[in-house]
């Protein structure tokens, strides 16, 4: 793994930019997209940028069960506004919160991912190790699932909602074995509230109790902290 320590979000988000385009550049075509704030100032490099993403794909890690894509608090809503609004990509999936058939859509987007393996995988952690909405205790060996969000989670995501009640309580997750068969992963985190995750992700023993663990196992991983972030690494 290795670690980039920057300044603040903004170099950070300069930093995860430069990787990307590099990797467009030379020849990445598929790119797994996360959400939450801490890809905002990637997302602001990239669309400030002159990268042309018409040729790119993109498959999005997670969505909320029951919001509409046109929801401001859906995940589809969320990557429109931050980036395809302004940088057009060939083709843009995130998964699909209203699927009346959860299980059978869960198939569909592992075979997508199947079909269009991930070049870069972006990735935030949560403060309990998660990645995406693989929660703790989730089999590292899972593919894309509905998961039933932890209170820890519910309270996390409780701040872009008007109430906490309004928080959806399952979510449609990538699963942690169609990060890990990404050919390389970008992962950013800030703020002292990240740093116990980061030290465990880092330094701890790789267990599905600290999901983000399993990233000690993969060849290509970059993590992007501030200092903050960094405070718990030896
Ligand atoms: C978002 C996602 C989540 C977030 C994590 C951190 O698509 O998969 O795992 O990356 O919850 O969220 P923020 O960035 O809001 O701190």
């Amino acid at each position: 793994m290795e670690i980039i320590v920057k300044e603040n979000e903004l170099q950070a988000g300069k930093a995860a930019f430069a990787i990307f385009e590099k990797a467009i550049k030379d020849g990445a075509k598929v790119l797994g997209l996360a959400t939450g704030s801490t890809p905002l100032t990637l997302y602001q490099n990239w669309v400030e940028s002159d990268l042309d993403c018409s040729d790119l794909t993109s498959i999005n890690l997670d969505e909320y069960v029951g919001l509409k894509p046109e929801d401001p608090q859906s995940y589809h809503y969320f990557m429109q506004k931050h980036l395809f609004d302004q940088k057009p990509f060939k083709k843009t999936y995130v998964p699909d919160g209203l699927a009346s058939d959860i299980p059978a859509f869960c198939q569909e987007y592992d075979q997508l991912i199947k079909d269009n393996p991930i070049d870069v995988q972006l990735l935030g952690i949560g403060r309990n190790g998660h990645i995406a909405f693989n929660e703790p205790g989730t089999p590292f060996d899972i593919g894309t699932h509905e998961v039933k969000l932890t209170e820890n989670t519910i309270n996390a995501n409780s701040r872009f909602f008007d109430n906490i009640e309004d928080v959806p309580k399952s979510a449609i997750c990538m699963g942690t074995a169609n990060i890990m068969a990404s050919k390389k992963i970008v992962l950013m985190a800030f703020g002292e509230q990240k740093a116990h995750a980061i030290k465990m992700m880092v330094e701890g023993p790789i267990t599905e109790e600290v999901p983000a663990s399993i990233l000690q196992k993969h060849p290509d991983v970059t993590v992007i902290v501030d200092e903050a972030a960094a405070s718990e690494l030896t």
